[in-house]
C-alpha cells in the first residue's frame, strides 16, 4: 500500500473509536478490570500525557513517497515494529478469546504473546501460524513454573519474557470496588489443577499463585535454563537495565504494565532514553503502555526503542468485534504507522530512530477515561 492510500477513510478511524465500540458491549465491571490501573490512576493517566508531550521533528525533501514499516522483533520478521503484549483471560471480554487474537496477529505479521494466565491452552495458541512469545510469571509452584518453561520451548515459542513488575498486583480500585473476579469460563487453564482461582478476586488469586521473591538469582537460573531468547518485562530503571544485559537478557520491555501496577510510576515513554543509553545495542529495547496510535509508535522508535507492545486497544477490538476487531486494530495501527513515517520523512524503521523530538510542557490530547 502507498502512503496515500493510507490516508483514506478507515472503519474504525482511530483506537479510541474501537475502545469506545468495546465499552458499549462490555458489562462495565469487565470494562473496567481492563481499562483500569491501579491507584489513583495517576501512572495511566501521564503514560498518555507523556506521549502528547513527545513533539516529532519530520524530515523534509527526502522523497519518501511510501514508508516500509517491517521489522524484525527479537529475531522474527514483523510487519511493523508491534507485538501484542501479554494480556490474561481474553475470554472475559469475548468467547473467541486468545485463538481470535493469535489468528490475527499471525495474518497481521505481527508476533503474539501469550500471558501465563490465558484463558486458553498454549498448544492451541502455536497452531495459529504466527510466531508466539510466552509471558512467564514466576509462580510458586516452581514445577509449574518449569512446566511453562518446557511448553515454550516444546511448542516453539519465539522468546520468553519474564514480568518482573509484579511480585504481587497493585491495588485496582475499580475492581475492589466492583468486587470483581474472573469468572469460570475464562479461568488460567495453563495453571495446575486447583490453582485456577475459581471465584478469588484477581489481586487474591494472583498473590497466591505468583512468587514476590523473584530476584536477579532467578533470573541468572532462567537465562541459564533456556536457550530460547530471554526478555524482561517491566524495567524502568537503567541500572536494572544493566544489569539484566550482564546477566544476558536478550531484550527488555520498559514498561509500568500500562499504570496496573506502582501508582506513581515514571511513563514508560520518559523512561525510555535513559535505559537506550544505558544498553546501546547490547539487547533490544521495547516499550509499553499507553501506546495508542501510529505516531505513538513513531514517538517511541524516535526515542529509542525497537519496537512497542500493544496491550488493551487488542481487547477492544477483540470485544467488540472478535478476530476481525483485532485484525482492524493491527491494520488501523499499521496504516497510521506508515502514514506518520511517510509524512515524518522517514522511510523505513531504522530512520526513525534518527528523528529528532522536543518535549512540550502539557498534555493536549485525549486523556484516558
Ligand atoms: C487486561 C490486562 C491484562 C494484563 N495481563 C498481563 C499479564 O498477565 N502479564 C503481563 O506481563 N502483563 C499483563 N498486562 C499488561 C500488558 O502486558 C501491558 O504491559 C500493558 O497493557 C500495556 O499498556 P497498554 O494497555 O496501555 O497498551 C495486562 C494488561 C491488561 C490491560
Amino acid at each position: 500500500m502507498t502512503s496515500g492510500s493510507a490516508v483514506l477513510a478507515t472503519d474504525p478511524l482511530t483506537l479510541a473509536d474501537v475502545e469506545d465500540r468495546a465499552r458499549a458491549v462490555l458489562a462495565p465491571e469487565v470494562y473496567d478490570f481492563v481499562a483500569g490501573g491501579s491507584g489513583g490512576e495517576s501512572t495511566l493517566n501521564a503514560n498518555r500525557s507523556a506521549f502528547d508531550r513527545c513533539h516529532l521533528v519530520p524530515r523534509v525533501l527526502s522523497g519518501v513517497d511510501t514508508a516500509d514499516t517491517r521489522t524484525t522483533l527479537l529475531g522474527v520478521p514483523a510487519s511493523m515494529p508491534v507485538a501484542v503484549a501479554p494480556m490474561a483471560f481474553h475470554s472475559l471480554v469475548h468467547p473467541d478469546g486468545e485463538p481470535a487474537v493469535s489468528r490475527a496477529a499471525a495474518a497481521a505479521g505481527v508476533p503474539f504473546t501469550a500471558a501465563t494466565l490465558a484463558s486458553c491452552p498454549l498448544d492451541e495458541l502455536a497452531s495459529a501460524g504466527g510466531d508466539l512469545f510466552l509471558q512467564l510469571y514466576w509462580l510458586r509452584d516452581r514445577a509449574r513454573t518449569e512446566w511453562l518453561i518446557g511448553e515454550a520451548e516444546r511448542l516453539g515459542a519465539r522468546a520468553l519474557i519474564l514480568t518482573v513488575d509484579v511480585p504481587f498486583m497493585g491495588r485496582r480500585l475499580r475492581d475492589l470496588r466492583n468486587g470483581f473476579a474472573v469468572p469460570a469460563h475464562a479461568a488460567p487453564v495453563n495453571l495446575a489443577d486447583g490453582q485456577r482461582g475459581g471465584g478469588q478476586s484477581v489481586g487474591g488469586h494472583a498473590a497466591s499463585v505468583i512468587d514476590p521473591t523473584l530476584s536477579w538469582s532467578d533470573v541468572d537460573r532462567v537465562r541459564r535454563r533456556t536457550r530460547l531468547p530471554l526478555v524482561l518485562k517491566g524495567v524502568l530503571d537503567p541500572a536494572d537495565a544493566r544489569r539484566a544485559v550482564d546477566l544476558g537478557v536478550d531484550g527488555l520491555v520498559v514498561s509500568n504494565h500500562g499504570g496496573r501496577q506502582l501508582d506513581g510510576a515514571v511513563p514508560s515513554l520518559l523512561a525510555l532514553p535513559a535505559i537506550r543509553d544505558e544498553v546501546g545495542d547490547a539487547c533490544e529495547v521495547l516499550l509499553d503502555s499507553g501506546v495508542r496510535s501510529g505516531t505513538d509508535v513513531l514517538r517511541a522508535l524516535a526515542l529509542g526503542a525497537s519496537g512497542v507492545l500493544l496491550g488493551r486497544p487488542v481487547l477492544w477490538g477483540l470485544a467488540s468485534g472478535g478476530e476481525q476487531g483485532v485484525t482492524g486494530v493491527l491494520e488501523l495501527l499499521r496504516s497510521e504507522l506508515e502514514v506518520s513515517m511517510a509524512l515524518a520523512g522517514a522511510p523505513n524503521v531504522a530512520a526513525a530512530g534518527w528523528l529528532g523530538v522536543r518535549w512540550g510542557s502539557g498534555a493536549y490530547g485525549r486523556e484516558e477515561s
